[in-house]
């Protein structure tokens, strides 16, 4: 079981006040997130259907006596120190960077930070495609918010802590992670328009289909430069065929200027092409409550991300196979690898009354094969950052 958002936040307490010896004043939260279908789009101002998960980053912090900023963590051993006055550069514990990227984000927005000291305690997997990156910048805002008193509008919350990615951890990521654990909604997806950064709420909460959850716990070597690779590649057939991103682009269009992009480009642009049309399908067919069509976008998707944008792995693609045996009549609806890629999560659509089984089973059978136990858990969709 996993520890609830309650327990969560006396953990967080506690350990601060044993580290500090004395009570936190703050204590703010974000959650993961899993994206159902919408990959890769982001960065390609497309579209993305996320919603955040009942796993938790919670910052618990109070004025230091001073100007600097002291953060420790239950999830590593490695503490931070900086100055909250002066020029903050990215440095080591690398964890720390994503604070590091908030606090200068507001700095560079001229709002002073004041002196404190901080605890961080999670249940987002870390480095498991779940988002545990946005989930700690968003609650740092989050604080940051509360302690200096000037709250930003979400979206450009959002950006702030999305800059502090870029600039902090040198991942060049679009804007889904950081707007969706921003504005997350309790029951519904996200459909973010990552053009015009609008998004509408599409209802979630069907008793009878829940959204589960595989952890592969494989990490692949390569996956930030190879996400910076696919994100060149994409704005390289953008710039060749004369349009500012991927979305000002279509099916004829590509095909038209096919002669023109080396075969990699053009599988990368037919992906995004792809992906965004199954993106606004499903959240249509979710809406209408229509779930065999919203798993067979889903399997398209997944496929989609192995063969034309290559960002699978075995061991993703064993998950997404298992589902798809166990097939509909088992209670499986659709399944795909979720994120970024080359390890992390598959996300699968099933009905509540067979999830048992289905976990169980997938994980024996991931288990015989490769040797490892994956971590297998449901969530609901659960709301965006916030105070405790
Ligand atoms: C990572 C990035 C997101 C998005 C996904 C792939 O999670 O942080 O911005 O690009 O990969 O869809």
């Amino acid at each position: 079981m996993v520890m609830t958002l309650e327990l969560l936040a006396q953990r967080a307490s506690l350990h601060f006040a044993r580290r500090y010896e004395r009570p936190p004043r703050w204590l703010a939260v974000a959650p993961g997130r899993v994206n159902l279908i919408g990959e890769h789009t982001d960065y390609n101002n497309g579209y993305v259907l996320p919603m955040a998960i009942e796993r938790y980053t919670i910052v618990a912090a109070a004025p230091a006596e001073n100007s600097r900023i002291r953060i420790a963590s239950g999830q590593s051993p490695e503490e931070a120190e900086f100055s909250a006055s002066q020029t903050i550069d990215r440095g080591v514990p690398e964890w720390a960077n994503y604070v590091k990227g908030v606090v200068a984000g507001f700095q560079r927005r001229g709002v002073p930070v004041p002196g404190l000291e901080a605890w961080v305690e999670s249940t987002v997997p870390l480095g498991g495609g779940l988002a545990s990156s946005a989930a700690l910048e968003v609650a740092s805002a989050t604080l940051l918010e509360a302690v200096t008193g000037v709250v930003l509008e979400p979206v450009e919350k959002a950006m702030l802590c999305q800059q502090a990615e870029h600039t902090f951890a040198g991942l060049p990521c679009g804007i889904m992670d950081q707007f969706a654990v921003t504005l997350a909604r309790e029951g519904h997806l996200l459909l973010i328009d990552c053009k015009t950064r609008g998004f509408d709420l599409v209802p979630m909460n069907d008793p009878g289909m829940g959204v589960l959850i595989i952890n592969s716990n494989v990490k692949h070597k390569l996956v930030e430069s190879a996400y910076a690779a696919r994100r060149a590649q994409c704005e390289e057939v953008a710039r060749v065929l004369g349009v500012d991103s991927l979305r000002e682009l279509n099916a004829p269009a590509l095909e038209a200027g096919r002669g023109g992009l080396d075969p990699v480009g053009y599988r990368r642009a037919r992906h995004v092409l792809e992906e965004n049309a199954r993106t606004l399908q499903a959240a249509e067919a979710i809406r209408s409550g229509d779930w065999p069509v919203a798993g067979r976008l889903m399997y398209e998707s997944h496929e989609s991300l192995r063969d034309l944008y290559e960002v699978s792995c075995v061991e993703l693609d064993f998950l997404v196979e298992q589902a798809r045996q166990i097939g509909e009549g088992g209670g499986v609806l659709g399944s795909r690898m979720t994120g970024g890629g080359f390890g992390g999560c598959t996300v699968s659509l099933v009905r509540s009354s067979a999830v048992e089984g289905i976990g169980s089973r997938i994980r024996d059978q991931y288990h015989r094969e490769f040797g490892l136990l994956p971590t297998v858990f449901l969530s609901r969709p659960a709301r965006g950052a916030a105070m405790v």
